[in-house]
């Protein structure tokens, strides 16, 4: 099977997974990225099962609508039950790199809302640990420069801003521009992500450790596995 086909197994594993375990006219979250693409292609089968969606940004929110999905405003709903969503990497214990995308900070704003995170990937998102993919940080365009220096100083990594196809910089939903960090071993990512965290003129890291998934849809040549995650061992 080519990875694409992996993926498309994945999308559909995952309507299946909420087709049995979401309560029916539920809304749902739903993250971005090509696998997710598979999954809304999948779920339209049984879109009127939903009540609608919560997007996390402005090209899955066209995807749905063109799907014929109820594109909801956070601020309108009271549940959330379940966060659909693929990684760039997802190591052992649930945690991630996220944001290959660009779409980090609506991913965690969604996510933090819903009562479980079901990552999707395919097998090759699999790490021991996390940092081969370079970890996509969302900062304000007036620290880019200073934060970049920072990143430097404190051999965090290398940072370099993601560029668009014309040169110019990648912009996300929200106005602000993305330093991709290279070079990373991350042994702890609770402990980066927290200390990132603080660091004035981030918005939003993409490491979901403090916040990472309860289940991985892990798609293999073999079939979708099933892996579910402790979350004790990344709370606080
Ligand atoms: C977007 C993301 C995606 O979930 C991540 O990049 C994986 O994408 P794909 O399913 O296309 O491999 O975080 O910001």
């Amino acid at each position: 099977m080519t990875q694409e086909e992996i993926k498309r197994l994945v999308g559909q594993a995952a309507a299946d997974y909420i087709n049995t375990e979401v309560p029916e006219d539920s809304i749902i979250g739903i993250g971005t990225g090509s696998t997710v693409n598979y999954f809304i292609d999948a779920l339209t089968q049984s879109r009127a099962r939903y009540r609608g969606a919560i997007s996390s940004s402005a090209v899955t929110t066209r995807r749905l609508i063109s799907h014929k999905f109820r594109v909801f405003e956070l601020g309108d709903i009271e549940s959330l039950p379940v966060y659909i969503d693929g990684a760039d990497e997802i190591n052992p214990h649930g945690a991630m790199i996220k944001g290959g995308g660009g779409a980090l900070t609506r991913e965690k704003i969604v996510a933090a809302e819903a009562d479980r995170f079901v990552c999707i990937a395919d097998a090759s998102k699999l790490v021991q640990v996390l940092g081969k993919f370079p970890l996509p940080v969302e900062v304000i365009p007036m620290a880019r420069v200073a934060l970049a220096r920072r990143i430097t100083k404190f051999t965090i990594g290398t940072p370099v801003l993601r560029l668009m196809h014309n040169g110019k910089p990648f912009v996300t939903d929200n106005g602000n521009e993305i330093l991709d960090i290279h070079g990373l071993t991350i042994d702890n990512p609770i402990v980066l992500e927290r200390s990132l965290n603080q660091w004035p003129g981030i918005v939003t890291i993409g490491l979901f450790a403090l916040l990472g998934a309860n289940l991985c849809l892990l798609g293999t040549e073999q079939g979708v596995h099933r892996i579910n995650y402790i979350k004790h061992v990344y709370s606080s």
